[in-house]
């Protein structure tokens, strides 16, 4: 069967009733930023699809605006953890209980997803009314960034669990989770689900697992009130890659007003304050690159990963700081690495088969791709795209691989969970630009 055939399939059976699950077992519900990049995979070939799956994730948003990160669809479904009962979501009284949900968010993609299906059906009238419809959600959930996890009014959000970040195990988190100490007691007992689906040396540690649910604990003990917690969080962080995807929708969310002739003023003044910030918090003139701001500690956190790159997606950096971007990525090339390594090659932190500690991921080669093109960087936005077609092509579906090309030639599968929904979403996005 033909690779493209293949992604539709993954997809086909991926569906659930409304929805896409990432992978069977290891993740069994709808995760937001994931239905978002396989929406707009699914509109290149099941119009009915993309829209059902956008529309399926808000019907778990809450009052305050959230969109949470899960959207749990079946309470039957028991392969995971933490599941709804654990989350106990309903302490917040504005809450989704139909479906229940997780308590925090996942960076905003849905802007960008919007404008994406938009363009490419422009001349269908029920496209135009189904973002009519939505337009107002999604303003409402960038509201809630601007409005909970926004405590000195920068326009530039926190986040207060590493799953928000999509970005789970990065080492970027670590000196914030390493302070955090489990004393006996401290967190309830639970037992982990995906080190049984899983490889485990291919996902987060016990040590990061431990934190994970205290920090959920906490986002729990103030009924996830983004005010409350930004008082108390040991882990209280600006990430420059969610920022700048807010900086992306938010301008996508301006273009949508302006074609369809709906108002984008609160956008507009959003997104003023935004990227008037952007740069003087997030650039790093030591690094060469964006990093994140430690907001508990009221620092940058000096690494170079992955997120550094997103900013090329919402046209943020001068050329200046696009061409020092761009040589980076060139020079890691040359040097062996299939692009976007996730985390610093060259950090003693760097771990190549360990999730967001070095393995490639689909999704984020597609963002990369996409803001290299902004600036014409087409050889290096032709290898990001071309890395990604030889490695699924070679290793499979799977949901992360390699970057070590001599390490990946040797390989017969890539890492993490296979018949990945966004791998074969990537994959058909990317076949479809030149
Ligand atoms: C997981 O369970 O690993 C997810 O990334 C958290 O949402």
């Amino acid at each position: 069967m033909k690779k493209i055939e293949q992604a539709k399939q993954i997809l086909q059976e991926n569906w659930r009733d409304g929805f896409t699950i990432p992978t069977s077992r290891l993740y069994p519900f709808q995760w937001m930023w994931d239905s978002g990049f396989v929406s707009m995979g699914t509109s290149e070939f099941n119009l009915k699809m993309s829209l059902t799956e956008i529309a399926k994730m808000f019907t778990g948003q809450w009052d305050n605006g959230m969109l949470p990160h899960i959207l749990f669809h079946s309470e039957i479904e028991k392969t995971y953890f933490p599941n709804y009962d654990f989350w106990e979501c309903w302490v917040n009284q504005g809450a989704s209980l139909n479906p229940k949900t997780s308590g925090i968010t996942q960076p905003p993609v849905y802007g960008f997803v919007l404008a994406d299906i938009l363009q490419k059906h422009w001349n269908k009238p029920d496209v135009k009314d189904f973002v009519r419809h939505i337009y107002p959600k999604l303003v409402h959930y960038h509201s809630f960034l601007y409005n909970y996890r926004d405590p000195h009014s920068e326009g530039l959000f926190y986040i207060f669990h590493p799953w928000e970040s999509g970005r789970d195990n990065s080492p970027l988190w670590d000196e914030s989770m390493d302070q955090i100490e489990i004393t006996p007691g401290a967190i309830p007992e639970y037992t982990r689900r995906d080190t049984s689906i899983a490889d485990a040396s291919e996902r987060p540690t016990q040590q990061k697992y431990d934190r994970y649910v205290y920090l959920l604990e906490l986002g729990k003990k103030y009924k996830y009130d983004g005010h409350q917690i930004a008082e108390e969080s040991p882990f209280l962080i600006q990430d420059n890659m969610m920022n700048a995807i807010l900086i992306k929708s938010n301008e996508s969310l301006i273009e949508i007003a302006s074609d369809l002739g709906l108002d984008a003023g609160q956008v507009k003044e959003w997104q003023a304050l935004s990227t008037a910030n952007y740069d003087n918090k997030f650039w790093s003139d030591e690094l060469d690159t964006y990093v994140g701001y430690d907001l508990r500690h009221e620092k940058q956190m000096k690494h170079r990963e992955i997120g550094g790159f997103v900013p090329l997606f919402a046209s943020i950096p001068s050329d200046d700081k696009a061409t020092k971007l761009n040589d980076y990525l060139q020079s890691l090339s040359a040097r062996g690495y299939y692009l976007v390594p996730s985390f610093d090659v060259d950090s003693p932190l760097f771990d190549s088969r360990r999730y967001w500690r070095g393995p490639i991921w689909p999704q984020m080669n597609w963002m990369i791709y996409k803001g290299l093109k902004n600036y014409a960087f087409d050889d290096t936005a032709k290898m990001v795209k071309d890395d990604l077609i030889h490695l699924i092509e070679n290793l499979g579906f799977h949901e992360y691989f390699e970057a070590q090309k001599v390490v990946a030639d040797g390989l017969t599968k890539g890492y993490g969970g296979n018949n990945f929904s966004w791998t074969a979403s990537s994959y058909i996005h990317l076949c479809s630009v030149d």
